[in-house]
């Protein structure tokens, strides 16, 4: 009996079992390779730390006179006749260098307004004529919870940053229905007679959610 030669379609059937066999045995080569561990595990994910609630927190540095009065807390502070007699405005006592001696009794007032005291003078916001209330330099006199609209009067520039929101921030609810939104006072962050706010540490910036590289190269400038 003499062999008959395949033809084209069997030799093209025959060819690719061939290379379905030869696929099949790498592909469980490269199984028992990685059930095997050859080439081992990538570094377990790290934990990615939280931020630090502290940059988080969203209460006021300072608690206003307005704050004070919906809390209903001590306003002894600003009773101020209960000390001084109306119509006659405590003096304002210097030392030789010409700073403002603050009495005993505002022992609790630092008196530090600008890098060279130059707004330490009480009566610059206080009313001489009338302690319960501020008085800008124009004579316009103001409540202690309209305090904002005093630094106003000296700090223009910033004071139109707060209101367009720029400066300073709110608290509260974008959406109104969910709840108020409330515009912080000046002197919820800054102390009015020590205003200088001091030096903070940044809050750290985004997690790159990647494995810091070794330290070397994560040093090494970029090539390009
Ligand atoms: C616990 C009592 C007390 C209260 C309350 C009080 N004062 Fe005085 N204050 C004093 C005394 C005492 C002096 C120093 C004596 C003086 O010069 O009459 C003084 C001095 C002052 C001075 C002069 C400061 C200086 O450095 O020379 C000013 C201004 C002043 N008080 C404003 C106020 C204002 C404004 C309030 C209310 C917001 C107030 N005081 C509340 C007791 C008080
Ligand atoms: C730059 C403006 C400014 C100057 C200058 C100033 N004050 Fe005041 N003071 C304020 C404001 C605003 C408040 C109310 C702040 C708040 O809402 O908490 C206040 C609050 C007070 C209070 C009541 C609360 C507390 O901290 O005891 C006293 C008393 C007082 N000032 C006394 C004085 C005396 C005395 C001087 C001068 C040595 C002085 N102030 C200078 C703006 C000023
Ligand atoms: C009568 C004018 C006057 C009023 C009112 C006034 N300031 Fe000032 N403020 C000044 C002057 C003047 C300086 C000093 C600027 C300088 O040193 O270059 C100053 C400086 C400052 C500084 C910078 C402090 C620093 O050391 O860098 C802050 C913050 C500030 N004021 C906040 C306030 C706040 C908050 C209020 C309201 C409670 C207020 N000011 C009310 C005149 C005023
Ligand atoms: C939510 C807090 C907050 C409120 C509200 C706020 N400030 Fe400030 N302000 C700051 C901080 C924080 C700085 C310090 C920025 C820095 O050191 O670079 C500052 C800086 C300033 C300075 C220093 C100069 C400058 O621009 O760097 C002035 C003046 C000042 N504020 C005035 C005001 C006045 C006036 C108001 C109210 C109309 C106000 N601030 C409200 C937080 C506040």
């Amino acid at each position: 009996m003499t062999r008959v030669p395949p033809t084209p379609q069997e030799q093209a059937v025959r060819r690719t079992n061939w290379v379905l066999i030869a696929v099949s045995v790498v592909f469980l080569a490269l199984a028992a390779a990685m059930l095997a561990n050859v080439w081992g595990h990538p570094p377990p994910q790290q934990d990615i730390p939280l931020v630090d609630p502290a940059f988080l927190d969203q209460t006021a540095s300072r608690q206003s006179y307005a704050d004070l009065v919906r809390a209903k807390e001590d306003l002894s502070d600003f009773k101020c006749y209960t000390c001084h007699e109306k119509g006659e405005p405590p003096p304002l006592r210097f030392d030789d260098q010409h700073n403002i001696i603050v009495p005993e009794e505002h022992a609790n007032i630092e008196t530090q307004h600008g890098s060279h005291n130059r707004n330490n003078l009480c009566f610059n916001c206080h009313n001489e004529n009338n302690l319960l209330s501020l008085s800008t330099r124009e004579k316009h006199e103001l409540s202690f919870a309209d305090s904002s609209r005093l630094c106003g009067s000296c700090h223009g520039p910033t004071f139109r940053d707060w209101e367009a929101g720029v400066h300073g921030r709110k608290n509260g609810y974008w959406d109104k229905s969910r709840g108020e939104s409330r515009r912080l006072d000046c002197v919820n962050c800054h102390n009015p007679h020590a205003p200088r706010i001091p030096a903070r540490p940044p809050a750290p910036g985004p997690h790159p959610l990647r494995t810091p590289e070794p330290s070397g190269r994560a040093a090494s400038a970029p090539t390009h």
